[in-house]
């Protein structure tokens, strides 16, 4: 069976430095916030070129807590995309905060300057823009200068970006704070939950280092509400250490798959992304067709796996439906992609044999 992901294999192949790291953390008898969490945060901030890195215990904790630091409030409408996982949606409703979703370009599944444009313009307290799959958000310098402009904060969900740029510039580095999921399927994935703040502002990061455990100031003294225990710890800290200097070559694999993918898939009811001239970095391969349902019943008629990200907006999952605007107009494009898209295995230790069988599963469907 062609598997969407193989986590073993990535684990396999890097199984000593894996286990050399954790020991050196059980030998330590430090697990929580100690040298390796520092260490793994001035290597990522550094990576992407940014100023501060706050580790925390997930991605969505990670949108939650930048979000408070930016000074979202309850009652606050916050603008965020609806085809994107529920993440931002669910991050907004700890903080009693409301979405106001804005929709997304269909060639690049990511939202534009005009949507962003229209939230800001009707008051919103803060954007969230989602670089999905691996896209960098095609006009993030525009916008974080229209936000810039307006004073409102922009924070940027990079839990499928690590690592995208565009004109040199790491995708976590264009607005006021970015997110971070080091969920263990992300292009930089812990084994493990795990999550981080990005920012070059030292005011924000103080925030969110207070906010990630109770509140505190200095021990026990607790200044900040809204505040939680969401830690990243010592072992998952040292393996993503581990596992930065491989994500560059990583991503340059997923690229060349995602690129043999567009360039040989060739059927006349499924779209394939077209290539982008910005690094993304792939982090998932999704097509689009009509008939979705067939398509993926005939990939696994050939033993392929596929997946869909996402099949609900947002604003039509039933848990949330009673808390969203009813006068909210639907959002053509997302309902549309939401309806289509269908993701293909795509990971940096796929063969090009297997790349090549995804290929003529596509193209061998007889609609
Ligand atoms: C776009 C996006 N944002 C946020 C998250 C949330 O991250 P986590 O699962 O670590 O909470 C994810 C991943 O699952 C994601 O894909």
């Amino acid at each position: 069976m062609q598997q969407l992901n193989d986590l073993s294999s990535k684990v396999g192949n890097n199984l000593t430095s894996i286990k050399t790291a954790i020991d050196r953390v059980v030998a330590s008898g430090w697990f929580v916030l100690g040298p390796e969490l520092e260490r793994f945060e001035r290597l990522f901030a550094t990576y992407l070129g940014a100023e501060h890195c706050v580790g925390l215990a997930n991605g969505t904790d990670a949108i939650e807590l930048a979000l408070r630091a930016l000074a979202v409030n309850p009652g606050d409408k916050v603008a965020t995309v609806a085809n994107a996982g529920m993440y931002t949606t669910t991050a907004l409703s700890a903080i009693g905060a409301r979405p106001l979703f804005i929709d997304v370009d269909l060639g690049t599944h990511n939202t534009t300057l005009a949507e962003v444009m229209r939230a800001v313009d009707s008051g919103v307290k803060a954007v969230v823009i989602t670089h999905l799959y691996g896209l960098i958000v095609p006009e993030i310098s525009q916008i974080a200068e229209y936000c810039a402009v307006k004073k409102v904060p922009l924070l940027e969900d990079c839990a499928q970006a690590h690592g995208a740029r565009m004109n040199g510039q790491r995708a976590g580095t264009f607005g006021d704070a970015a997110s971070f999921s080091f969920y263990p399927t992300k292009n930089l994935g812990a084994l493990g939950d795990a999550g981080a703040v990005v920012t070059d502002n030292a005011g924000i990061a103080q925030k969110v280092g207070h906010l990630r455990q109770y509140g505190w100031t200095t021990k026990y003294r607790v200044d900040t509400s809204g505040a939680r225990n969401s830690r990243l710890d010592e072992i998952q800290a040292a393996v993503l250490s581990e596992f930065l200097p491989l994500l560059d070559d990583a991503n340059a694999r997923r690229r060349e798959i995602a690129h043999r993918y567009s360039t040989q898939i060739e059927h006349p009811a499924v779209i394939a992304p077209q290539r982008y001239d910005q690094e993304y970095v792939a982090h998932l391969y999704v097509v689009r067709t009509q008939s979705r349902d067939a398509l993926q019943h005939h990939l696994l008629t050939r033993n392929i796996a596929s997946a869909v990200h996402y099949p609900i907006p947002d604003y039509r999952q039933p848990a949330f439906a009673h808390t969203l605007d009813e006068s909210m107009p639907l959002l053509q494009n997302t309902e549309q992609l939401c309806r289509e898209v269908l993701s293909l295995p795509c990971y940096p230790e796929m063969t090009d044999k297997e790349v090549a069988e995804v290929v003529k599963g596509i193209n061998s469907w007889q609609i």
